[in-house]
């Protein structure tokens, strides 16, 4: 089976069946967001703020189907995610079935939950809070940090690669050269520091949660530092607020392009933020299969490629770099689902993003 260069665009394949696949791009991941519940309360969250009830979350026997339906559809990897998977009691058996189906395996976690059963799981994805554990556990809303401390180390006698996975706001934007020697400490390969976005409870608390114009410099010139300190221990990822660089981040590597996700209830969406869109309900595993979701419902293909971008993206040199950026932060910033990101500083509304962008507002308990 052939990858392509060009990231898995415009393709036209074989599927694992022999079968030929249209002309479209296949998925390369799958995230398998297992359920909502989480024992934290991180206010950036980018869950739905209304979620279904826990007794709609997809069975065991659902999940292994999506699981096989993906395998066939070409996917390659994927990401346990949710809310915490780690309460979802049949995880072992779920995270062993897509080894057994030769999926690479990411567990993305907080840390907190049952972690002894690590067989099968290729890649450890943890939530770190702050450096400090007093700021780390007001942030998460619960006493974490030093669960969490332990779990990396259960990660590490269990010889599995570890990313410590940072999001980074205005309570701890400041603090990323403590943040890095922690990660460090902890025996992490990769450090992701990534800047909020805002979806889902981030959405809500944006006004806190946003860090000043002030502190977005300093934090690029933390970046650096930190780079040049830690930069040959781990990898360093540091990922910019769009808000403040005038550039759109490549949503998804593109909507429909490379990756797919399955709620707690099996609907199954380009982005995980997708279902606040307008339009005709998304599809779910419980009426079709993810084969057809993927090439032919109307959600996959609406915003698929880039026949459907308006000015100033239509003839912009980048439309095939970022894609017009993310439709969803399009949407809830102008109303239509469709307009360039005002992330970008081509967009007629971006002079709009610096109200935002002024409004930053610490609570008196992250001080
Ligand atoms: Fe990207 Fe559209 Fe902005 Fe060009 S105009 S940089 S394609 S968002
Ligand atoms: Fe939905 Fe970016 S989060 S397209």
């Amino acid at each position: 089976r052939r990858l392509l260069a060009d990231g898995g665009r415009a393709a036209t394949r074989e599927t694992c069946a022999g079968s030929r696949a249209p002309a479209e791009p296949l998925p390369i991941g799958l995230v398998a967001e297992l359920t909502y519940r989480c024992p934290l309360r991180c206010g950036y969250c980018s869950n739905p703020v209304q979620i279904d009830p826990v007794r709609d979350e997809l069975t065991t026997a659902e999940w292994i189907a999506v699981l096989d339906q993906a395998r066939e559809l070409g996917v390659l990897q994927v990401h346990f995610s949710g809310g915490e998977p780690l309460l979802r009691a049949d995880l072992p058996d779920l995270i062993g079935h897509a080894r057994a189906l030769g999926m690479y395996t990411n567990l993305i976690t907080s840390g907190i939950g049952r972690l002894e059963h690590l067989g099968g799981v290729d890649h450890v994805q943890l939530s770190v809070q702050h450096a400090d554990t007093p700021l780390a556990d007001a942030i998460a809303g619960i006493k974490a940090h030093e669960k969490k401390i332990a779990a990396a180390g259960l990660i590490r006698r269990a010889g599995l690669p570890l990313t410590v996975n940072v999001v980074l706001h205005a309570a701890n934007v400041d603090r990323l050269a403590d943040i890095a020697a922690f990660a460090a400490g902890l025996g992490a390969d990769r450090l992701e520091l990534a800047h909020t976005q805002y979806y889902g409870w981030g959405l809500r608390n944006r006004a806190a949660l946003m860090p000043s114009v002030a502190q977005v410099r300093r934090a690029a010139l933390a970046a650096a530092e930190v780079h040049e300190r830690w930069g040959g221990v781990m990898e360093i990822v540091y990922v910019e607020p769009d808000h403040h660089t005038g550039r759109p981040k490549p949503c998804m590597n593109g909507w429909g392009a490379r990756q797919l996700a399955v709620t707690p209830t099996g609907v199954v969406l380009p982005c995980l933020a997708a279902q606040q869109l307008p339009g005709p309900p998304a599809p779910t595993v419980r009426q079709q299969g993810l084969a057809d979701i993927w090439y032919h419902s109307e959600l996959f293909n609406r915003y698929r490629g880039t026949a459907w971008m308006p000015s100033p993206c239509r003839d912009c040199e980048l439309r095939e770099v970022d894609f017009g950026g993310c439709r969803c932060q399009a949407f809830q910033l102008t109303g239509d689902p469709a307009a360039t990101d005002p992330a970008c500083s081509l967009s007629p509304h971006h002079g709009e993003l610096a109200v935002l962008r002024k409004t930053p507002m610490i609570p008196r308990r992250y001080r």
